[in-house]
C-alpha cells in the first residue's frame, strides 16, 4: 500500500513537470465540433395558427353530464352558455391529432418542487412541473409554436384575442376576450391586466415568479393603459417591437385575480409587501384561475389535486367546454421519481431531462407492453456556468466575494475556466451515447439563429488554463495546490481562491455536473465549493446576486432567441437573472456587454429576418468569445406520456418556446372511453368558494 502511494506521487510529479514543459504551447480558440447526430424521433405536423384555433360563437355548448345535473339543474351554476364568453376560443377538430374528445379521467403528474403559495404574480412558486402553467392563462401563447410553419411563427392569441399596430408602430392596441370569467365566476377584464402591470411589473417592490419587469417589455419608456373593459393599449419607444408579443405569453404576462389579490396589496391595504406575497398559502383552496384546472386539495409533501374550471373559456368545434380531463394530480415527490413513475405507469407524464435516467427509461419503454410512450426531441436542454460579473454591490458580497467578482470580470480568468472544462467527459459522465454535445455557451446548436462559424470555443487544455490563470495574476504562493489572491487584493490578499457555486439541489444532473466541475477546477488550482439549495431558495439567491458562479439549466432564450429575448443580455437593470444592477440601480457593463446589449436591442427592434440573423451572429460571437456564460453541455430530452392519452401532438419537444406541459395543449388532451381509469379522487365535484375547504358536489 505504502509503495503504491509513493509510486502514485511519482507519477503525478512527472505529470506536472511535463505540464511545465508545454507551458508555452497555448491552445487557440476554435469552432465547436459538430454535435453527434441525433435525430428527433417524431416530426411535428406543420400548420398555420389559424388551422389550430379561432374565436367564434357556436350554436350550442356542452359540458360533462354530471355538471349539468348536479350543478346547473340545482341552481348552483348558470348554464354553460352563460358561463362562456361571447366568442370562446375554439380549437379546430382538424388540428386535433385524434379529433374531438370525451370527458373524464386524470393526468397524474409527479413534481420535485413544493408550493410556496398561490401568489404567482408576487413571486410565489407552486412547485413547477406545469402546475402553474395549467392554472394560468396569458395574453399570448407560444408553447405550441413548435408545430407552426417557420414563416408563420408569431405568438398565438390567447387572453388577447387580437391586436393591431398604429401606423408609426409605437402603439399596440390589444382586444381582450370579452365576457370570460375567473373560475369563481368573477369577470376577467382590463382591471386584472392593469393590476398585474401597475402593481407588479412596474412596482419595483414586487417580482413576479418568472421575473417580469418593465425591462421585459422595453424598459421605463413603455406604457400600458386601459381604454375600456376589454381594450388595452401599449406605447413603446421603438417602432413595431413585435418581439414583446412573445414576452406577453407564459410566464411574464399572466394576470392574477385582481378581485382577490387587490385587497391584500400594500397599495390598497396596510399589508407589507412580504405579507402580500404570502397572503395565500398552499392551504388556501379553490384559488381562482383563468386556466383549465383549479386547486382543491393540498396535502403537504404528498399531493395537490386540481378539478376542472367550470368557467373555462375554451371549447372544441362541437361546443364541448374544455378541458376534457376532469382532474389533474401533482404528486409531491422528486424529479427523478417523475421519470420512474411515468415509465412504470404509476404517473402519466414526464419531461425526461436528467440524462442519468435515459438508459433505464429507454430500456423499459422499449418493451411492447410498456404503459408509456417515450419520444426524444431536439437538443434543447443545456447547462451554463454563469460567473457573477456584477462588481457593483449586487448581492452585497463580502471582501472575498467582491474579489471573486473582479476576477470574474477578467477575460483571462474566464478563459482559464473554459479551457479547464473537459466537456466531452462531463457529458459522457451523465450518459454515454449520442446525447450530450460540447456546448461552448450562447445559442444552442439546434436554434434557427445558431451559426457555428460565429461560435468561439476554448477547448479543453489544462496547460492553457494554468497559463491563463497565471496571466490573470493567480499563482499558488503557499504551495497547497490552490492559487492565491494577489498581494494587492483588498481584504483577502494572499488567501486561497475559493469560488462558491450556486446549484439547484432538486436535480441530480445539477449535482453530477457540479461534482465534475469541482474536480476539473481543482486540477488548475481553483477550489470550488457548492451552495446547494432547493429550487425556491436557489431562485431567490440567484436573483438576489448571492453567488460567485451559478450553474444553471438554461431558459428559452437560448433555445429560440425569440422567447425571453430580454434575457439574452443585460438590456435593463433586471432583465437577466445572473447579471443585475447594484443598489444604485446601474449596471457596470463590460465593453463587450455593451455591444451585446446593442445587438439584442437591434434584434428586438428589427423585423427584417436577414438583419436579425446577422445580429444573432454578432451576439453569438460576443457571447462565446468573451464567455458571458461558460457553456458546459447540451442534450435532447424526451417526452414520456402514458399511452392512454389521445391528442398528443407529434414531435412535441419537452422544451422549446415553453415546456411540454404547455406545448401539448393539455386542455385538448383526453382519454378515450375504453381506456379511462379510476384515478379521480374527487369525482363529480367542482371547486368551491375561494378560500373555503376543498371541492363541492
Ligand atoms: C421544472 C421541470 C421541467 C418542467 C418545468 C415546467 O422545471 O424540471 O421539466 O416540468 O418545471 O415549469
Amino acid at each position: 500500500m505504502y509503495r503504491k502511494l509513493i509510486a502514485l506521487g511519482g507519477a503525478s510529479l512527472l505529470l506536472s513537470a511535463s505540464a511545465l514543459a508545454v507551458h508555452a504551447e497555448m491552445v487557440e480558440p476554435t469552432v465547436p465540433p459538430d454535435p453527434p447526430k441525433f435525430t428527433a424521433q417524431t416530426e411535428p405536423v406543420f400548420v398555420g395558427i389559424s388551422d389550430i384555433m379561432e374565436y367564434r360563437a357556436l350554436d350550442e355548448y356542452h359540458e360533462p353530464e354530471w355538471v349539468t345535473e348536479k350543478f346547473v339543474e340545482t341552481g348552483k351554476l348558470p348554464p354553460v352558455a352563460e358561463r362562456l364568453p361571447k366568442e370562446p376560443l375554439v380549437f379546430k377538430a382538424g388540428n386535433m391529432p385524434d379529433g374531438v374528445g370525451t370527458y373524464g379521467d386524470v393526468m397524474r403528474h409527479v413534481i420535485g418542487g413544493r408550493p410556496e403559495g398561490w401568489n404567482y404574480i408576487a413571486g410565489q412558486s407552486q412547485g413547477w412541473g406545469g402546475i402553474d402553467i395549467g392554472m394560468m392563462e396569458c395574453l399570448t401563447r407560444v408553447g405550441p409554436l413548435f408545430t407552426v410553419k417557420a414563416d408563420e411563427v408569431e405568438p398565438m392569441p390567447n387572453l388577447a384575442k387580437s391586436w393591431e399596430w398604429s401606423e408609426d408602430g409605437h402603439q399596440l392596441t390589444m382586444h381582450l376576450i370579452e365576457g370570460a370569467k375567473w373560475s369563481d365566476g368573477d369577470p376577467f377584464d382590463a382591471e386584472d391586466v392593469m393590476f398585474y402591470w401597475e402593481d407588479h411589473v412596474v412596482d419595483p417592490n414586487v417580482s413576479p415568479l418568472n421575473g417580469a419587469t418593465v425591462d421585459t417589455f422595453g424598459g421605463a419608456g413603455t406604457k400600458l393603459e386601459a381604454l375600456d373593459d376589454y381594450t388595452i393599449r401599449w406605447t413603446f419607444e421603438e417602432a413595431f417591437p413585435e418581439q414583446y408579443l412573445y414576452q406577453m405569453a407564459y410566464g411574464t404576462f399572466c394576470p392574477g385575480p385582481a378581485h382577490i389579490l387587490k385587497p391584500e396589496h400594500p397599495k390598497y391595504s396596510d399589508n407589507t409587501y412580504d405579507q402580500y406575497k404570502n397572503a395565500f398559502p398552499p392551504e388556501f383552496m379553490n384559488w381562482p384561475v383563468m386556466g383549465a384546472w383549479v386547486p382543491v386539495e393540498h396535502r403537504s409533501d404528498d399531493i395537490i389535486v386540481l378539478r376542472r374550471n367550470p368557467y373555462y373559456w375554451k371549447v372544441d368545434e362541437e361546443g364541448n367546454q374544455l378541458p376534457y380531463l376532469d382532474e389533474v394530480h401533482y404528486k409531491l415527490s422528486t424529479w427523478a421519481d417523475r421519470d420512474v413513475q411515468a415509465v412504470a405507469g404509476t404517473g402519466d407524464f414526464s419531461n425526461l431531462e436528467q440524462p442519468e435516467n435515459y438508459v433505464e427509461a429507454l430500456r423499459k419503454a422499449a418493451n411492447e407492453d410498456a404503459p408509456a410512450r417515450l419520444a426524444f426531441g431536439a437538443r434543447t436542454i443545456g447547462y451554463t456556468v454563469y460567473p457573477n460579473l456584477s462588481a457593483n454591490g449586487w448581492g452585497s458580497p463580502d471582501a472575498r466575494g467582491q474579489a471573486l467578482r473582479e476576477l470574474n470580470r477578467n477575460l483571462d480568468f474566464r478563459k482559464a475556466v473554459s479551457h479547464a472544462l473537459d466537456r466531452q467527459r462531463l457529458g459522457e459522465a451523465l450518459v454515454k451515447g449520442p446525447f450530450t454535445a460540447i456546448y461552448p455557451g450562447g445559442l444552442y446548436s439546434g436554434t434557427s439563429f445558431y451559426d457555428k462559424e460565429s461560435t468561439v470555443y476554448y477547448p479543453y487544455s489544462v496547460e492553457t488554463a494554468q497559463a491563463l490563470l497565471e496571466k490573470a495574476g493567480l499563482t499558488d504562493t503557499d504551495g497547497n495546490g490552490i492559487v492565491n489572491f494577489p498581494d494587492d487584493t483588498e481584504g483577502v490578499a494572499g488567501e486561497d481562491v475559493e469560488v462558491v457555486m450556486l446549484i439547484n439541489g432538486d436535480y441530480q444532473t445539477d449535482r453530477s455536473l457540479a461534482e465534475g466541475i469541482i474536480a476539473m477546477m481543482e486540477r488548475i488550482g481553483l477550489r470550488v465549493v457548492l451552495d446547494i439549495q432547493n429550487s425556491n431558495t436557489h431562485d431567490q439567491l440567484m436573483q438576489g446576486g448571492k453567488f460567485d458562479w451559478a450553474l444553471n439549466r438554461n431558459s428559452e432564450e437560448l433555445a429560440t432567441a425569440l422567447k425571453f429575448t430580454e434575457r439574452l443580455a443585460p438590456v435593463g437593470p433586471r432583465s437577466t437573472w445572473t447579471r443585475r444592477a447594484g443598489s444604485d440601480g446601474t449596471l457596470d457593463l463590460l465593453p463587450f456587454e455593451e455591444e451585446m446589449v446593442q445587438a439584442v436591442n437591434a434584434f428586438t427592434a428589427s423585423t427584417d429576418n436577414a438583419e436579425r440573423l446577422e445580429l444573432m451572429k454578432q451576439y453569438q460571437k460576443l457571447y462565446t468569445e468573451n464567455l458571458w456564460g461558460i457553456g458546459v453541455t447540451q442534450y435532447p430530452g424526451a417526452l414520456i406520456i402514458n399511452k392512454r392519452f389521445a391528442n398528443i401532438p407529434a414531435g412535441s419537444p419537452i422544451f422549446m418556446f415553453n415546456w411540454a406541459e404547455d406545448n401539448i395543449i393539455r386542455e385538448r388532451v383526453y382519454v378515450p372511453e375504453d381506456k379511462q381509469q379510476d384515478y379521480e379522487l374527487f369525482a363529480e365535484t367542482l371547486p368551491g368558494e375561494p378560500g373555503a375547504d376543498g371541492p363541492v358536489n
